[in-house]
């Protein structure tokens, strides 16, 4: 029987994985199939049909030819169709928001807040559909000028993760589509089901708004399609998420074939509590930032330094917090839940690695540390002390709620551990004390690409760019000027005197 929440969303038992465009989902069915598993009870919960190479090769040369339509078209008259995508996200939000928490195995609420995250990008990029500015600079010649302009790109192709099915496509094709782009999804073979639902819904939304297609979708079975997308040279940009390991081989595969990427890896992300903090406001956040979404986003709380003087106090504080969240995990549809499981067996097998790993180097688990007796891929958050920051385990991102705690005693000293990674995502600081949040934030600070203040290092609102240095990838999606990404910048010079002045002052007689 197919499962409720894939009946309100239209959705069946087998479905196909392709969107081809002019309104055709593809119908071959032996490129293998995929088979999304419920991580609540590792039941199929359908079976989605991948994509043969012939008809991947067909969907790029109809959003080839899509993008020739849509590069012309006005950006402002681009922005109504993203409006258009926003609008039927937000009349499916419970629908999808559902799907997701099934799929993935986040809490509904969380599921519910990433369809959010989809309609607020939309919104925002149906306001940057008449903002998309470039600059105008002073000529040194006499009689001429000089600006620049903004034109679209192309293809972009966007490989997501199961973590965040459907918000981080709409970050991307949301503001490309204003951009004048056309792009082309490949999901998580994990997670293909609140694909092929996105896609719907805002394709949909474009038919009955009488706009063309500006978003495909492919699905595969292994990883050699995906090899082909990151190789293939009509494809401009290739915006990954996932792993460091992967997103390393991406970006260079596609900067030997000169293409751009835009690269969304791995973080390590830490917090820092001063002596001063409120703890009012730092244990909850320790504890939404190391548990929600089960540790499985890439700005999950994963080490935390304490000041040696509340040390004791903040952790026995965690690990009350903890054994109440402990009460609290289970179907991730029911919104009572405040914890689902993992999202595969792979990612438990990496939680007991981890933990195991963190014992025989000395860690000592305070609360947590074990697989729960039942069906699906449900653990315990993990609280672990008495690592070093440089034991490999810390320095290493697993996917899964396990969060080292460490002690500190000057801020200098608690800079140099958060920085002292590979990674540089996200960060932050709890203090009352302006000296400290303002060196946190300084130029000598956290090294990473979100850094913040009294709140914590997940749950970044859209407006911003988000992105991280060194081996997350330098990436910057969503808000700010992380548009710019998805459009080729111009510079134009005109001449409108008699002269033909050559710059640098050269001179050429002939
Ligand atoms: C991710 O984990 O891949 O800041 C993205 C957050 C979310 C996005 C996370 N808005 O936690």
């Amino acid at each position: 029987m197919t499962h409720p929440v894939l009946t309100a969303l239209g959705l069946n038992d087998t479905e196909s994985g392709t969107y081809l465009g002019n309104g055709e989902w593809a119908t071959a069915s032996d490129a293998g199939v995929l088979e999304p598993l419920n991580p609540t009870d590792g039941e199929v919960l359908a079976r989605v049909n991948a994509t043969s190479k012939a008809d991947y090769d067909k969907l790029v040369t109809r959003a080839q030819e899509a993008f020739k339509v849509w590069r012309a078209t006005p950006a402002p008259r681009r922005g109504e169709a993203v409006r258009l995508c926003a609008d039927a996200l937000r009349e499916n939000k419970d629908a999808l928001g559902s799907l997701v928490a099934l799929e993935m195995g986040k809490s509904k609420p969380e599921g519910d807040g990433e369809v959010q995250e989809m309609i607020d990008i939309g919104e925002f990029a149906v306001g940057l559909s008449r903002q998309l500015y470039g600059l105008t600079m002073h000529s040194e010649r006499p009689g001429h000028r000089m600006y620049e302009q903004w034109h679209p790109l192309g293809l972009v192709g966007i490989i997501s993760a199961f973590n965040f099915p459907v918000a981080v496509w709409a970050w991307n094709a949301l503001v490309a589509a204003a951009c004048g782009d056309i792009s082309i999804w490949k999901p998580s073979g994990k997670t293909p089901l609140s694909a092929i639902a996105s896609i719907r819904i805002c394709n949909e939304a474009l038919k009955k708004g009488g706009f063309p297609d500006i978003f495909f979708l492919f699905n595969d079975a292994g990883t050699e399609l995906a090899e082909t997308f990151v190789d293939d040279k009509r494809v401009h940009l290739i915006s990954f998420t996932g792993s460091t390991k992967v997103g390393r081989h991406v970006g260079e595969r596609v900067a030997r074939r000169m293409g751009r990427s835009l690269l969304e890896l791995g973080g390590n992300n830490a917090m820092i509590v001063d002596a001063t903090a409120d703890l009012k406001l730092a244990i909850p956040a320790i504890v939404f930032g190391a548990v929600g979404t089960a540790g499985q986003r890439c700005t999950t709380t994963r080490r935390v330094f304490i000041h040696e003087s509340i040390y004791d106090d903040v952790l026995a504080k965690l690990v009350t917090a903890y054994k109440q969240v402990e009460k609290k995990i289970g179907d991730p549809t029911d919104p009572a839940n405040l914890m689902g499981p993992l999202n595969s067996q792979e990612g438990v097998q990496a939680y007991l690695a981890a933990i195991e790993k963190a014992k025989a180097a000395g860690g000592k688990v305070e609360t947590g540390g074990e697989k729960l007796d039942r069906k699906g891929n449900f653990v315990l958050p993990a609280l672990i002390t008495g690592l070093s920051n440089d034991a490999e385990v810390v320095q290493t991102e697993t996917f899964a709620p396990i969060l080292y705690v460490m002690k500190f005693k000057d801020l200098d000293e608690a800079l140099r551990m958060q920085n002292d990674v590979p990674q540089g995502l996200s960060s932050a600081i709890f203090t009352e004390s302006l000296k400290a949040s303002e060196q946190f934030l300084s130029a000598w600070g956290s090294d990473c690409g979100i850094a913040n203040v009294n709140i914590g290092t997940s749950g970044a609102e859209i407006g911003g760019a988000f992105g991280g240095e060194k081996e997350t990838g330098g990436g910057r999606e969503s808000g700010s000027d992380a548009w710019r990404a998805y459009m080729r910048r111009q510079t134009n010079t005109i001449n409108y005197s008699d002269e033909l002045p050559l710059a640098q002052g050269i001179k050429f007689d002939l």
